[in-house]
């Protein structure tokens, strides 16, 4: 019985590995997107379907992401960003909270080493002050020890919302307003881009949300403007180099028009 189950482990790694170098072979290194955002959802319903606590399913999550920024990192991605913890996260029950921040502080305490050897810089997204002592110590160690890095930047949603975003953004214009550092006819896009946690990153090129929810749950509100969005059914822990891999594929044969036409 083992000898099989192992037996069949063994084969579907090796057609996963087949499948991926297929792939991969149809990418066109030349149009990747610079910047990838992932909603990583569909933790809880993973776990549950299998019987398990919903923390199973968020460290399983955690596995998929360090996969996919493993990926990222590969194939030369310039901007990652995830959405970890929302605004709204914070209506779940406490326990789930308390797992989700301590997997954190394992995740950042875990991953440094690997993610300086791969020069990613990391970018905290949100408001880091409402966090735990231990996760906000854990993000400040992380962004310092990352903060000379010169690779992808991967910017980390945590206790982050669009709104939020944009209202933090909105109130920091109007202060340089009313000390005379800015003029109201001065506020444009660029004004407004540069007040907001990605300033002086391009705009996602893709956005992928797996779990089959068609949303964008307060995500990106602003910078989300022409993403092309890829959705899966595929639950987050289940989310692999393959998923990424198709996800990059289909976003190769978009046309991308930004509102304008495209001409032949
Ligand atoms: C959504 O799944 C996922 C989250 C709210 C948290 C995402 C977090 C991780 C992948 C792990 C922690 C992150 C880091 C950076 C360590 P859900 O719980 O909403 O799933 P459901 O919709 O099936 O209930």
């Amino acid at each position: 019985m083992f000898t099989r189950l192992l037996g069949n482990r063994l084969k579907n790694a090796a057609g996963d590995k087949k499948e991926e170098k297929k792939l991969m072979k149809q990418l066109d290194m030349n149009m990747l997107p610079e910047h990838i955002a992932i909603i990583m959802d569909g933790n809880g319903r993973w776990a549950t379907k299998k019987g398990m606590p919903r923390s199973f399913g968020h460290r399983a999550g955690v596995n998929a992401l360090r996969e996919v920024v493993k990926l990222c990192v590969e194939l030369g991605i310039k901007y990652l960003t995830v959405y970890a913890f929302s605004t709204e996260n914070w209506k779940r029950p406490r326990d789930e909270i308390n797992m989700l921040m301590e997997l954190l502080v394992e995740y950042l305490n875990k991953e440094i080493e690997e993610l300086c050897a791969n020069n990613v810089k990391i970018n905290p997204m949100g408001i880091i002050s409402e966090l735990p002592p231990q996760a906000q110590e854990a993000v400040t160690m992380a962004v310092q020890r990352t903060k000379g890095n010169t690779g992808m930047v991967f910017n980390v949603a945590l206790n982050y919302g669009g709104r939020a975003e944009l209202v933090q953004a909105v109130r920091r214009i109007g202060e340089k307003i009313q000390r005379g550092e800015l003029q109201v006819e001065d506020v444009d896009e660029t004004v407004v881009n540069n007040h907001l946690y990605t300033a002086g990153q391009p705009d996602p090129d893709l956005l992928i949300r797996p779990s089959g929810d068609y949303r964008i749950s307060n995500f990106l509100l602003w910078q989300l403007a022409y993403t092309e969005f890829w959705l899966t059914s595929t639950m987050w822990p289940d989310f692999g180099r393959i998923d990424l891999l198709k996800a990059l594929l289909d976003f190769q044969g978009r046309e991308r028009r930004f509102g304008g036409l495209v001409h032949n």
